[in-house]
């Protein structure tokens, strides 16, 4: 069976990162490991050996265990409408400029292409782990809504009203009476205009089918999932990571562990700057005080949560090679990361 193991939390905190050091961990530990990034810092890209990569999973060069993936949401939605449409329908909508704007536009797209990918991923049943970095958007709690959300844009209300509920029916009515009318408002606009647009709804609504049924596949992956919530000591990341106890998302399984990442060491904490100049003594008692302040808050949090909690260290140069990203595992502190591994 694949385990899936999530890293989710807000923009920036290092979740591409952390995704790609639990992946070398993994491989290291023999473990047949997929990791599936979002968009990595060239350097990481390099590192992870996908320089040339796209969404097509690849494995690594010289890590004969690790196999990464890069996501690819324009790629992946005109995946989806060639999945869930009829070809001619889906030929039609990949050429739709409205298409077009409504995937870019509708705010969960990214994540709901990303969760189709994944799923897919995990069908395969080709590797072991399936690690997936998700999308920050809405400090990834709209990886776990996406789904529902888009089965509620193609079979929602909206579009129920424009194309009717029942589709055989309505295509005819729409073919015979609604496109002929457009055809003519559109003659006096002089404008191919609304019949884009109306065509657009129409095939968009006849992927629901699809859709909800592939959701309803994501949402059972998505509830089976390890999830790892990480976010940095800083107020924005902490308020996202929150989310994830407080209004968890229906179809998300309660996280396994909190990774405060990037923290300053706790040993700065008691810092004596003793002779050192004063300049340097001031330095050092404000980095005591908010690496004092960030595992103060790393309690508070681990006790008002009732969570595992493990932080990494703020490296001295960002992990650009295997060595350095798996190092961000093993010198974890407190919950032992190793642990989601196996
Ligand atoms: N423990 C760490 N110490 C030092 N630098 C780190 C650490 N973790 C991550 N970084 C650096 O922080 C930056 C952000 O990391 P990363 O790209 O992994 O975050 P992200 O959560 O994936 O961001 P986004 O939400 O934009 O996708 C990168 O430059 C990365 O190298
Ligand atoms: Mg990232």
């Amino acid at each position: 069976m694949t385990r899936a193991l999530l890293v989710t939390g807000g923009g920036g905190v290092g979740k591409t990162t952390l995704s790609a050091a639990l992946a070398v961990r993994a491989a290291r530990l023999g473990h047949r490991t997929l990791v599936v990034t979002v968009d990595p810092a060239r350097r990481l890209a390099d590192a992870l050996g996908i320089e040339y990569l796209g969404s097509e999973p690849a494995p690594h060069p010289s890590e004969p265990n690790l196999w990464a993936a890069m996501l690819d949401a324009s790629a992946s939605w005109t995946a989806i409408a060639r999945r869930h449409a009829t070809p001619e329908a889906a030929g039609r909508l990949v050429d739709n400029p409205f298409f077009n704007a409504a995937t870019n536009h509708f705010p969960a797209s990214q994540s709901y292409a990303a969760a189709e990918e994944a799923a897919t991923f995990l069908d395969a049943r080709a590797w072991e782990l399936v690690i997936i970095d998700t999308p920050p958007a809405a400090g990834g709690i709209e990886f776990f809504t996406a789904p529902r959300a888009m089965t509620e844009l193609v079979g929602g209300r909206v579009l129920k009203w424009v194309t009717g509920a029942s589709i055989p029916g309505r295509k005819l009515f729409f073919d015979r009476a609604t496109k002929p009318a457009l055809r003519l408002a559109d003659q006096i606009l002089g404008s191919g205009l609304l019949e884009e647009i109306a065509q657009f709804l129409m095939d968009l609504r006849t992927t629901y089918d699809g859709v909800a049924q592939r959701s309803r596949q994501i949402e059972s992956h998505l509830k089976k999932a390890t999830t790892l919530v990480v976010t940095t000591s800083d107020p924005t990341p902490i308020r996202e990571a929150v989310k994830f106890f407080r209004d968890l998302p229906e179809v998300a399984a309660r996280p396994t562990a909190v990774v405060f990442n990037r923290t300053l060491p706790e040993d700065w904490i008691d810092a004596r700057p003793g002779r050192v100049a004063a300049v340097f003594a001031e330095n050092l008692k404000r980095w005591g005080d908010e690496s004092r302040r960030q595992r103060d808050l790393r309690t508070e949090f681990e006790a008002r949560y009732r969570t595992p909690l493990s932080h990494i260290g703020w490296q001295p140069v960002a992990p650009t090679d295997l060595d350095s990203l798996e190092s961000l595992v093993s010198e974890a502190t407190g919950f032992d990361l190793d642990a989601l591994l196996s």
